[in-house]
C-alpha cells in the first residue's frame, strides 16, 4: 500500500478498471490497467482513438522488461540500462499474457517505457503492474504538459488526475523498434539520435515518416507519426526569422489574427502592431518544454495563424522540428 492517499486512490481506481491521468517527464498520460480489456476499451473510447493504435505500457522498473517482452536483442537491454528511467520507448516482441491484446492494437509487439517522474514512479510502484497510457489528450490533439490541460481536454471522462506540475521534457518519448537486427527510430523524442548512437555504436535508421491522416493503417508503425497529430486549431506556418514580419503584415492586412513563436534571441525585425508574440523560450530544451503550451496559447488567443521560427535542429530540437512540421502539415 502507498502511504500517499492520492496514489492509493489512483491505484484503487486502476484496479477497478478506471482511468487515471498521471504526469511523466514527457507529457501527461491517460492510464489504464494493461491487463484489463474493459479498461482498455474505455481508454480507446475516451481517447477517441481507433482500435488499431497500440498503446505504450509504462513500467516501474527496467527489471520488468523481460517479463513483458520476449526474444529481446542484446541492444534492447543496453538501451534500457542507459536510458531508463527516461523518455525512451522500446518496441519489443511481447510475452503472451503480460498485457491484454487491445494494448498491442493487434500486433505481436508491445511498446514499453519506464518514465522518469516522481509521481509516475510512485503510481507504478504502488500499482505493481503495467499501466497502458497514451498521451492524455483526445486523439489528434496537442499533448497536455500540465494537469489543467488534461482536465480541459478530458473533463469527467477521467476519474483521477494526478498533478505533478509541468512536464520537464515536454515532447513525447523517442520510440525505438527493437524487433530487428538493428535498432530503428520510429518517433523522434526526448532521447536524441546522437544519444542512442553513443550506446548502440552506430547511427540508427530513422524511419519516422510524414503520412497523411487518411493513410489509415497499412505500414503505419507508430501512429504518432500521422501528420494531423500535434496540431492546434490555429494554422501553423514555419518561417525563417527574417520572413516573419512581412508575413505578419500581410496576414494582418487581410484581418487575420497572427501570433509568433520563436526563440528569444531570434531577430524578428519590426513586427506589426497587433501581432501576438507568445512567451519566447530561451533555449532549445525550453522550446521543447513549452512547445505544446504555446500551441495551446495560440488557441487561447484565438489566433488564425501562428508563425513559428523553428529552433536549430540540434539535440532535442529535431524532435521539436518534427512536431512543428506535423502541426504545419495539418493546416
Ligand atoms: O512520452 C510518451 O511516449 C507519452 C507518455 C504518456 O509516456 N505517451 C505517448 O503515447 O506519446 P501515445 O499513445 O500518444 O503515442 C504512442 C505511440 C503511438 O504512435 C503508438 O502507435 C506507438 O507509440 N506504439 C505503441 N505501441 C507500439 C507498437 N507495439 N508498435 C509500434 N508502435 C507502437
Ligand atoms: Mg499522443
Amino acid at each position: 500500500m502507498s502511504a500517499n492517499p492520492e496514489i492509493a486512490r489512483a491505484v484503487e481506481c486502476l484496479r477497478a478498471g478506471g482511468l487515471v491521468a498521471f504526469p511523466t517527464e514527457t507529457v501527461y498520460g491517460l492510464g489504464a490497467d494493461a491487463t484489463n480489456p474493459d479498461a482498455m476499451a474505455k481508454l480507446y473510447q475516451v481517447k477517441g482513438r481507433p482500435a488499431w493504435h497500440p498503446v505504450i505500457v509504462h513500467l516501474a522498473d527496467a527489471g520488468l522488461l523481460h517479463g513483458f517482452g520476449r526474444s529481446l536483442p542484446e541492444y534492447a537491454d543496453r538501451l534500457a540500462d542507459a536510458f531508463w528511467p527516461g523518455p525512451l520507448t522500446l518496441i519489443v516482441k511481447r510475452r503472451l499474457g503480460a498485457v491484454c491484446d487491445a494494448v498491442a492494437g493487434g500486433m505481436d509487439t508491445v511498446g514499453l517505457r519506464v518514465p522518469n517522474q516522481l509521481v509516475a514512479h510512485a503510481l507504478l510502484d504502488a500499482f505493481g503492474g503495467g499501466i497502458a497510457a497514451p498521451s492524455a489528450n483526445r486523439f489528434g490533439r496537442v499533448s497536455p504538459t500540465i494537469a489543467d490541460d488534461v482536465r480541459a481536454d478530458l473533463g469527467d471522462d477521467v476519474e483521477e488526475v494526478l498533478d505533478g506540475g509541468p512536464c520537464a521534457v515536454g515532447v513525447e518519448s523517442t520510440i525505438v523498434d527493437c524487433t530487428g537486427e538493428q535498432a530503428r527510430v520510429l518517433r523522434l523524442g526526448g532521447v536524441t539520435v546522437a544519444q542512442l548512437a553513443a550506446v548502440l555504436g552506430y547511427l540508427p535508421e530513422v524511419v519516422a515518416r510524414d503520412t497523411s491522416a487518411d493513410d489509415d493503417n497499412e505500414g503505419v508503425r507508430a501512429p504518432g507519426t500521422i501528420a494531423s497529430h500535434y496540431a492546434p486549431h490555429a494554422r501553423v506556418e514555419l518561417h525563417e526569422a527574417i520572413a516573419v514580419a512581412a508575413r505578419a503584415n500581410a496576414l494582418i492586412a487581410e484581418r487575420t489574427s497572427v501570433g509568433v513563436l520563436a526563440l528569444a534571441d531570434a531577430d524578428l525585425g519590426a513586427l506589426p502592431t497587433g501581432a501576438v508574440v507568445l512567451e519566447a523560450p530561451t533555449t532549445i530544451e525550453e522550446y521543447a518544454r513549452v512547445l505544446y503550451q504555446r500551441l495551446r496559447d495560440a488557441d487561447r488567443n484565438e489566433l488564425g495563424v501562428l508563425l513559428v521560427v523553428p529552433p536549430p535542429n540540434d539535440g532535442i530540437g529535431s524532435a521539436v522540428n518534427d512536431r512543428l512540421r506535423r502541426a504545419a502539415a495539418s493546416a
